[in-house]
């Protein structure tokens, strides 16, 4: 009998998506003269039936082409889904017309391509008797159970460009530019971003900040006549004994905050504290858009062959996993548990430190004076 299976992408888009799209269905017909279905729009899809089949020419020429072309959502639980009714929303459970409209697909495995939200929702699915594989996606690079998700090189590389940019026009002006970078409760974008394109001061969420610190930094180096700062801050980063800034509340999504905002209070202290013009950019969506990195296009394509390994070795339940550079099968159990922040001695930590960088913490205060 042919084999069927069906993909999907949940949650926010992420360069790389399209990558693994078509390296699962070429290898798919090529290796297994299988069957591929697309479902459209992540879980929405599965709820409410819309799906397509993939053949080899739909997944032509897309390894280039940022978003997915299966498109996504990130509203879409089937266990907490939100239902409009009577214009209200009300939660709903689903997943029962879930399960049935992925028997009713007579697939012999469901490919889910996302992040920790989407993956969670996998292992359940797998818990009810669904045979599920997964393959991790994010720019947020927070994925437990493996060490490096594609689309975050890209996010990366983007963030970094900005900064370079940022560099010129704070010199000009002699002023505190500060960058907000992406990565929810994680400060992977800003960490790394913030090493490659040299920022003077990294705030991330796992380092709470102390205002004082920061505000000396920028003064201190004016003093010495670097008359200008680069302040690269992590969506999620938060003062010291203080809280996340939330842009906005959604009630009809998992993921119940939005993040952002957090460059603009922390432009106004500075402002205040320095005296220096400070200027504020928040980079949002611009780190997700567009055609992927070639490291996230070879990332993704190996990725998606992998994941047809774990088909073939009947190894459902499980994501392909990246450690000591070597793909493996990790449970979703685990990646169901939460997010993979940065540790505290990271090692990119520990040289930006070496380098100067400023974290904003105790640590940060220099004890010899250059
Ligand atoms: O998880 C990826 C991410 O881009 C986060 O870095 C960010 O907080 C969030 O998604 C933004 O989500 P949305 O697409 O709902 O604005």
């Amino acid at each position: 009998m042919k084999k069927k299976i069906a993909i999907l992408t949940g949650g926010g888009d992420c360069p790389g998506l399209n990558a693994v799209l078509r390296a699962v269905t070429k290898k798919a017909i090529l290796e297994y003269n299988a069957e591929v279905i697309g479902i459209e729009d992540g879980f929405v899809g599965l709820i409410h039936n819309k799906f397509r089949h993939l053949g080899y020419e739909e997944v032509s020429g897309i390894l280039t082409l940022g978003g997915t072309i299966l498109g996504t959502s990130n509203r879409a639980n089937p266990y907490k889904y939100y239902l409009e009714q009577d214009d209200n929303l009300v939660l709903k459970d689903v997943s029962k017309q879930v399960i049935q409209n992925i028997n009713n697909l007579g697939i012999d495995c469901l490919v889910c391509i996302g992040g920790d939200g989407t993956l969670s929702i996998a292992n359940r699915l797998y818990k009810d008797g669904i045979p599920v594989v997964g393959v991790p996606k994010t720019i947020d690079n927070d994925i437990k159970g493996t060490e490096i998700t594609f689309g975050f090189n890209t996010a990366v590389s983007i963030a970094t460009e900005a900064i370079d940019r940022l560099h010129t026009t704070a010199q000009s002006h002699h002023r505190a530019m500060i960058i907000e970078v992406m990565g929810r409760n994680a400060g992977w974008i800003a960490l790394h971003s913030g090493a490659a394109g040299g920022g003077d001061i990294i705030l991330i969420p796992e380092i709470p900040y102390d205002i004082e610190v920061v505000s000396n930094q920028i003064k201190e180096r004016h003093k010495k006549g670097k008359r200008f700062s680069i302040i690269v801050i992590a969506e999620g980063a938060k003062p010291r004994g203080g809280s996340i800034t939330i842009q906005r509340r959604v009630n009809d999504a998992s993921e119940p905050v939005r993040l952002g905002g957090v460059g603009f209070v922390l432009g106004d202290q500075l402002e205040n504290n320095t005296g220096i013009q400070t200027r504020t950019v928040v980079l949002g969506h611009l780190q997700r858009g567009g055609t992927p990195t070639p490291y996230d296009r070879i990332l993704g394509t190996q990725l998606g062959t992998q994941a047809l390994r774990l088909i073939e070795e009947k190894k459902f339940g499980c994501m392909v996993g990246i450690q000591n550079n070597r793909f493996l099968p990790v449970s979703l159990r685990e990646v169901a548990q939460g997010s993979r922040l940065v540790p505290l001695d990271d090692i990119l930590i520990r040289s930006a430190r070496s380098v100067g960088t400023c974290f904003g913490d105790n640590k940060s205060i220099r004890k010899k004076e250059i």
